[in-house]
């Protein structure tokens, strides 16, 4: 069981020539998850990378990978990334229509399942599939692009996704997701927020967790 919360460091912000090392970086910061964005050009406008990259990295450390899809029809991409080595698979509820498939897809091979949401859509709109997921990823960004700006009206949804948790018994985590740095992270801490992502922050060495500065595998 994880003693939330917890720190999950995007490698989106990670130096691509040297992931070995950045993911060492990770490991040394004391994180519980690799935090692995991949986009595809559509559903947000950058293209980051993709399956091969992501087996290629599994070799490299025995942390869980938390791999948030930013992709339209993330239903045809399940099998190749559970088969890369992704311990949970995070889609989109705004880039699919038959989220309760895509959610049973991944859960048959026995990786957890995650829905994330981007600032625009409620908690409300998600309710129905809520029973069914492993991990919610609210993001405090549109997607798209590290270094952007926390939106702070969306941590407002972490304790209404709380509230329904506890009355129901659900079993989700809750994630959060974009504009994590030393100025924003005590907000984000007070929310509740159980899973923290951090990219551009925690790889520029501007974030402080636990009372140590995240960068180059050693207090600062
Ligand atoms: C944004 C990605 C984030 C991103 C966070 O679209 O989903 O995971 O890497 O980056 P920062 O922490 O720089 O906002
Ligand atoms: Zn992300």
């Amino acid at each position: 069981m994880l003693d939330f919360p917890v720190l999950a460091p995007s490698l989106l912000s990670a130096d691509f020539a040297n992931l070995a090392q950045d993911i060492k970086k990770i490991e040394d910061s004391g994180a519980s998850f690799v935090h692995i964005d991949v986009m595809d050009g559509i559903f947000v406008p950058q293209i980051s990378f993709g399956q091969p990259v992501v087996s290629s990295i599994r070799k490299c450390t025995k942390l869980p990978f938390d791999v948030h899809l930013m992709i339209e029809h993330p239903e045809n991409q399940i099998d190749t990334f559970i088969a890369s080595g992704a311990d949970y698979i995070t889609f989109h509820y705004e880039a699919s229509v038959h989220h309760h498939r895509i959610i049973q897809k991944i859960k048959e091979s026995g990786i957890k399942a995650g829905i994330s949401i981007v600032p625009s859509t409620s908690v409300e709109t998600i309710k129905e599939i809520l029973p069914y997921v492993d991990l919610v990823l609210v993001m405090t960004v549109n997607p798209g692009y590290g270094g952007q700006k926390l939106i702070p009206e969306c941590l407002k949804k972490i304790n209404q996704l709380k509230k329904i948790r506890q009355e129901n018994d659900f079993g989700y985590i809750i994630s959060v997701d974009g504009g994590v740095n030393n100025k924003t992270l005590s907000s984000v801490i007070e929310s509740g927020a159980e899973v923290i992502v951090s990219g551009s922050s925690f790889f520029s060495g501007d974030l402080d967790w636990n009372g140590k500065i995240c960068i180059n595998g050693s207090d600062k």
